[in-house]
């Protein structure tokens, strides 16, 4: 498998680490490199859920770029149904809208693009603190050693088949230490803080986050998924790996109430973004829509 070195060069990061950080709507946008991810930004001291909020600013037309970010969150939304953990001034809960003029079928080549973003971003300020790696558990966990220290909730409005809007939601688990993670969590979550040792300036990684979201965003609509899709390889925790994959739809060999699972060793993502995997039988499906439940 080819080696992709993340640009590191093209996302510097600034005042790694202090103790008292101001993390408010003047310290994001004072600084902020982008063109327009982050330019309308809506900060708030606790929300719901980001998502919900940035959802309501894609209903009433807000531009591509605009993102809401809360310091906490009441209902902070997890894939699946699960709820996020969103204690306040310790993490990142941030959501942005897009309006990507792709087909509907496409959109979760988005949210794949996105965890490239986002492992970048990480990686960028763990990189000189930890030898074990940044990766990406299909479709979207970001995995610091193994363990989940940040995910991607997309969620879509549509109509006549065009997508009116996207919104990508990020939560990370920054400066929260080990022992304050709820204790379901303990065994499989982590977050920056646990890993490096030191505390990370909020504002310096979300500014990080919104220039790398838009230059892979930008790639993204330039070159297609063609150009993302081998770097999410060289991310992925799974490929070559026998997992479990929790999949919704039609035609999965092991059904569990309404959902199914398929089983194998992980192959690749393809070019649609679907999960490959070989199973025992030497048979390769493709699962389109879920996630690796267990490695
Ligand atoms: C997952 O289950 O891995 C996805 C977690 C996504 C959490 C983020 S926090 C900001 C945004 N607002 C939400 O309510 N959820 C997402």
């Amino acid at each position: 498998m080819t080696a992709y070195n993340l640009p590191h060069d093209t996302v510097h990061t600034k005042n790694l680490s202090e103790d008292h950080e101001s993390f408010t709507h003047a310290s994001i946008i004072s600084g902020l490199e982008t063109d327009f991810i982050g330019r309308s930004l809506h900060f708030f001291d606790i929300l719901e859920s980001t998502n919900l909020r940035a959802s309501e600013l894609g209903d009433e037309g807000a531009p591509e770029g605009t993102a809401v970010v809360a310091d906490a969150q009441h209902s902070g939304r997890g894939r699946r149904g699960r709820s996020w953990f969103s204690p306040e001034g310790k993490n990142i809960y941030t959501s942005v809208v897009l309006r990507p003029c792709i087909p509907l079928p496409k959109a979760s080549q988005l949210t794949l693009t996105a965890a490239v973003a986002l492992a970048e971003t990480i990686s960028v300020y763990l990189k000189n603190f930890t030898d074990v790696g940044t990766n990406i558990k299909w479709p979207n966990d970001i995995l610091v050693g193994g363990r989940k220290c940040a995910g991607i909730l997309t969620e879509m409005k549509s109509s006549d088949k065009k997508i009116d809007y996207v919104v990508v939601g990020i939560g990370i688990n920054v400066n929260i230490l080990r022992h304050e993670l709820p204790g379901e969590l303990t065994d499989t979550a982590t977050s920056m803080y646990a890993e490096k040792g030191e505390k990370t300036t909020r504002s310096d990684l979300i500014q990080t986050l919104y220039l790398s979201l838009e230059k892979w965003y930008k790639n993204y609509l330039e070159e297609g998924f063609a150009h993302v899709r081998p770097v999410w390889n060289s991310l992925s925790a799974i490929n070559g790996k026998n997992v479990r994959a929790a999949a919704s739809g039609a035609g999965m060999t092991h059904k569990h109430g309404d959902e199914g699972y398929e089983e194998g060793v992980a192959l690749r993502v393809n070019e649609n973004g679907a999960l490959l995997l070989r199973k025992a039988d030497g048979r390769i499906v493709e699962v389109v829509a879920g996630e690796v439940i267990s490695i």
